[in-house]
């Protein structure tokens, strides 16, 4: 059976979904799994800046063309002010094993503050683009500025288009046989406080891995 919400359900107050960050209803509802990744770059003092992304999501414009939507950057955020001095960073992809450090980049978010080495990370050159990348991430994609667009009339968030100049990959993820690039050691995708709109009891947030199931036939009819 399946059941219909074309507005807020009584289940997910106003009030809860404030408390939990200001995110929709519908985000709870649906609770849609976002890759995760650490957006990096040089803040205006020249301290590193570390910023942990989800709700994203990338995409080919051409053969050579890679981009990287960010749907939600806050302009408040170092992130977004070192962007748009830059115009250039880099996403860092963390297996589960470097992911509760790239975590405490949050609680070392401080202006005067070298995030990556604070959260017990390395920081290296990045290989194309002037800013730092995190050494234990198994991929790190060198960025530059596209563009941006408000998300939503009044918001204070805007998405932003990436386009990669760069990639660098550890040689053991080209292979599954190996570390590969899916499973426990893979991309780590976070799951957003999943909410029953009818009970609405919640789940907390939680980050989860890939497993590939089957392969599909290319077979549309
Ligand atoms: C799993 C996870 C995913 C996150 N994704 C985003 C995101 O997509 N956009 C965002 O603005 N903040 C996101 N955050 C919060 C930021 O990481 C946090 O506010 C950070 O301190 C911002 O750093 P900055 O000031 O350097 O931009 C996320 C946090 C977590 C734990």
């Amino acid at each position: 059976m399946k059941k219909t919400f074309s507005v807020r359900p009584d289940a997910i107050t106003e009030q809860r979904c404030k408390d939990y960050g200001g995110f929709s209803w519908q985000e709870f509802m649906t609770a849609i799994p976002e890759p995760v990744f650490v957006v990096t770059g040089w803040k205006p003092n020249g301290k590193e800046n570390a910023s942990l992304q989800s709700w994203s999501t990338f995409v080919s414009g051409g053969t050579d063309d890679f981009i990287c939507i960010m749907g939600l950057v806050g302009k408040g955020g170092h992130m977004y002010q070192s962007l748009k001095e830059t115009g250039v960073c880099v996403l860092n992809f963390a297996s589960s094993d470097v992911f509760e450090r790239c975590v405490k980049t949050i609680g070392n978010n401080e202006y005067d503050t070298d995030e990556i080495t604070a959260a017990g990370l390395t920081a290296e050159k990045a290989v194309k683009v002037n800013a730092p990348r995190i050494k234990e991430c198994f991929l790190n994609i060198e960025c530059e500025f596209l563009w941006e667009h408000e998300l939503i009339e009044g918001s204070e968030a805007v998405t932003v288009a990436l386009k990669a100049v760069s990639v660098s990959m550890d040689t053991d993820r080209y292979d599954n046989s190996k570390l590969g690039r899916y499973g426990k050691t893979g991309y780590l995708l976070h799951i957003h406080c999943p909410i029953n709109p009818e009970t609405g009891e919640d789940a907390p947030g939680a980050v989860g891995t890939v497993e590939p199931d089957y392969s599909f036939p290319w077979n549309t009819k």
